[in-house]
């Protein structure tokens, strides 16, 4: 049986690089002794150079919230796959709601993924809903943000990508607001559907499809037994060793 997956996004935390110096290595130390999970921590680019060279265990690796679409070039403000690479960076979480409430579009979402996944790099491409309502149109709002992407992508590309389904309305929340587990379990067929519809069932099951907003120890090994996913996306819970160690504790025992 393949290994949790379990995607740290510390968004725009902690304050300094000794803090999360800190933070990387508590969580490593504790990982180093355990089987089951492959951690994948994403942390603020600036904080790369300093983190990489504490890399020990192929059981964590490194990722970033967001890269651009080209390699170089008079792109104010932007990194590339290509500048964070040497700092042994493997993943990239792209599209997540808090950016794309800056005003990315779909299509320039679509454009970043291809390129990234075209470096080589593991995308964790974040789609989810502002809100919920009984008419179900979130389903439609998933699929657009999802074909957006699928649509011009080759099915060998497919191995780069994991798709992280993060409801906006339950990011930031406490672990009795996220998302019930009878709703992930409907939403994770759903995105298998779509998958399967552009790629075929072999390719679309071997696509980790991971769930995040409101993760914590307490919840987390429910989404792992009963929700259908490969994995999670954890913001605050993150920051905290502690925590997050207990996390990845809670859902190596519900494989
Ligand atoms: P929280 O775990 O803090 O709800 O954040 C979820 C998230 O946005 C992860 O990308």
């Amino acid at each position: 049986m393949s290994n949790v997956i379990l995607i740290a996004n510390w968004k725009m935390n902690p304050k300094t690089s000794v803090e999360a110096k800190k933070i990387f290595s508590g969580i490593q130390k504790d990982l180093v002794k355990m089987n089951g999970v492959d951690v994948c921590i994403c942390a603020p680019t600036i904080f790369l150079p300093e983190l990489s060279k504490l890399l020990k265990s192929k059981k964590v690796s490194l990722g970033v919230q967001d890269v651009f679409y080209e390699g170089t070039g008079a792109y104010t403000g932007q990194t590339s796959p290509e500048m964070v690479k040497p700092f042994k960076v493997t993943h990239t979480i792209l599209g997540h709601s808090e950016r794309r409430e800056l005003g990315e579009s779909n299509e320039f979402v679509a454009r970043k993924v291809h390129y990234a996944v075209s470096k080589g790099m593991t995308v964790v491409l974040c789609v989810g809903e502002r809100e919920r309502t009984d008419e179900g149109g979130y389903f439609t709002f998933i699929r657009d943000e999802l074909e957006a992407v699928l649509s011009g992508m080759k099915r060998a590309d497919l191995k780069k990508i994991m798709i992280a389904y993060e409801p906006i309305w339950a990011i930031g929340k406490r672990a009795e607001e996220a998302l019930d587990v009878t709703s992930l379990y409907e939403m994770v067929l759903f995105i298998r559907k779509i998958l399967t519809e552009h790629f075929g069932r072999a390719p679309a099951q071997k696509v980790p499809i991971l769930y995040g907003a409101a993760v914590k120890v307490d919840n987390a090994p429910q989404f792992i037994a009963e929700g259908g996913v490969n994995g999670l996306l954890v913001g605050s819970a993150s920051l905290d060793p502690k925590q997050f160690i207990g996390i990845s504790k809670a859902i190596v025992t519900k494989k």
